[in-house]
């Protein structure tokens, strides 16, 4: 646990649990920085990032990991000394793994369903490792666009292998009634279309079928379908080099659920890997939650306790807009006291922020230890899709975003102002 209270403060009655990110307080960063505040563990995002690369250890691979989970140049920067590609799906994103290193092109991956032309230039431009491809109409449009700008584009296609998965609605992708991918029935015949195109570069075949998955056999399911077709498409004498896996792995939000991760990693890899067995591929994996969600909290502070007819609520300074996954997906985030009283006493709260929405919360009909206006509280598991979903509703300026490495603090994301936010109004 590199997230734990320590005890601070002396011995017996004055001493105090405050909860710590590797050797730093929480109660210190956010006295420094200021709430809200995101925080990230450095070594946690190694430790998984590690984990999750050794259990594919027997296959060629390469982590991409996905940018859209946390986008913050730090992380990326702490990914890419790890050898990580990058899962990009805008121009935006392609930009900033550019800014890290104009050479981890080589290891980006472009996925999503509406690639702009403008971004396919700065992407071929750029010279990255493979387009995913995600309709017919984006083929032809492609092949334009490298032919335009004298490139090759290699390409796979993202197929959609119609395999249910349990999780959000939202957030589930493979299905037939989904945007994403080309149906699966409808690859070989676009495939035959690509080989035609002089500037277009078959190399392999993708698929991702959703987020937050936890259960592996969707999983090895949909490897099947790709792996039939990998062998259809070498019958008709495609050279698929990559097989991308895509991301989706979930994790436990739930009170100490997080569970084993080496475990979780190998069970998933096994499900991937044995489809895949005597293929001879060099597999792209996409992983953004399972590395960095766990990593990250969100500090808030208490500014008010009110009880309308008996019903007991916390307005906390972090709102929808700084983590949006609550509102959105009626998604669970653990919620501990920063500093831990003794006290064994529960009350059930709704946790909320300053925004004017009912859906502006964080967590309802909570049990927590009594909270007093002023007190500190950690969002956990809000490494991912947690800043990266923020806004700027009702004009609230964004969080800071701290990183924490050992003893080591940088501010990875300076807190925005409300100058900032008018700056591009006239
Ligand atoms: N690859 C592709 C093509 C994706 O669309 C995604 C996620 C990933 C990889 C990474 O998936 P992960 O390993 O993180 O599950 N905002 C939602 C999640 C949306 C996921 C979108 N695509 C949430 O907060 O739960």
């Amino acid at each position: 646990m590199i997230y734990r209270p320590v005890k601070c403060g002396g011995s017996g009655h004055a001493s105090r649990l405050i909860l710590h990110c590797e050797a730093v307080s929480l109660e210190t960063l956010a006295e420094r920085f200021g709430t809200p505040l995101y925080v990230y563990s450095a070594n946690i995002i190694r430790e998984r990032t590690r984990t999750f690369d050794a259990a594919f250890s027997k296959a060629p691979h390469t982590v991409c990991y996905s940018v859209k989970a946390n986008s913050n140049l730090g992380i990326l920067r702490l990914l890419a000394g790890m050898k990580c590609g990058f899962d990009v799906v805008s121009g935006g994103e392609l930009e900033r793994v550019l800014r890290v290193d104009r050479k981890l092109a080589r290891r980006v991956v472009f996925s999503g369903v509406g690639k702009t032309p403008d971004e396919m230039q700065t992407a071929l431009k750029a010279n990255i490792l493979l387009f995913n491809v995600e309709s017919e109409s984006e083929l032809h449009s492609l092949a334009k666009c490298a032919a335009r700008a004298k490139k090759t584009a290699r390409i796979a296609l993202r197929v959609n292998p119609d395999v249910p998965a349990e999780t959000h609605p939202y957030i589930a992708t493979g299905l037939h009634q989904h945007k994403f991918g080309v149906p699966i029935a409808d690859a070989v015949r676009l495939y035959a279309q690509a080989a035609q195109a002089e500037h277009l570069n078959i190399a392999g075949v993708s698929v991702h079928i959703g987020s937050q998955i936890t259960d592996v056999r969707p999983f090895a399911a949909a490897m099947e379908r790709v792996a039939e077709l990998v062998r259809k498409l070498r019958a008709q004498g495609h050279a698929i080099t990559y097989v991308d896996a895509g991301g989706g792995l979930g994790i436990g939000y739930g009170d100490g659920e997080q569970g084993n991760f080496s475990r979780q990693a190998a069970s998933y890899a096994e499900a991937v890997l044995a489809p895949l067995r005597g293929l001879d591929v060099h597999l792209l994996l996409e992983p953004g939650r399972c590395i960095v969600g766990p990593s990250g909290v969100l500090l808030t502070r208490v500014l008010y306790r009110k009880a309308n007819n008996g019903k007991k609520f916390l307005v906390v300074d972090a709102a929808m807009n700084d983590l949006l996954r609550p509102s959105l997906y009626g998604a669970y985030h653990e919620i501990v006291p920063v500093c831990t009283s003794q006290s064994a006493s529960r009350e059930t709260v709704d946790v909320v922020g300053p925004i004017c929405e009912s859906g502006d919360f964080l967590a309802r009909d909570r049990e927590l230890p009594p909270a007093q206006e002023g007190d500190l509280l950690a969002i956990l598991d809000t490494g991912a899709y947690g800043m990266a979903l923020s806004s700027n509703y009702n004009t609230r300026p964004r969080p800071a975003e701290i990183l924490v490495d050992r003893k080591s603090v940088k501010v990875i994301r300076r807190r925005e102002s409300t100058q900032d936010l008018l700056r591009l109004e006239s």
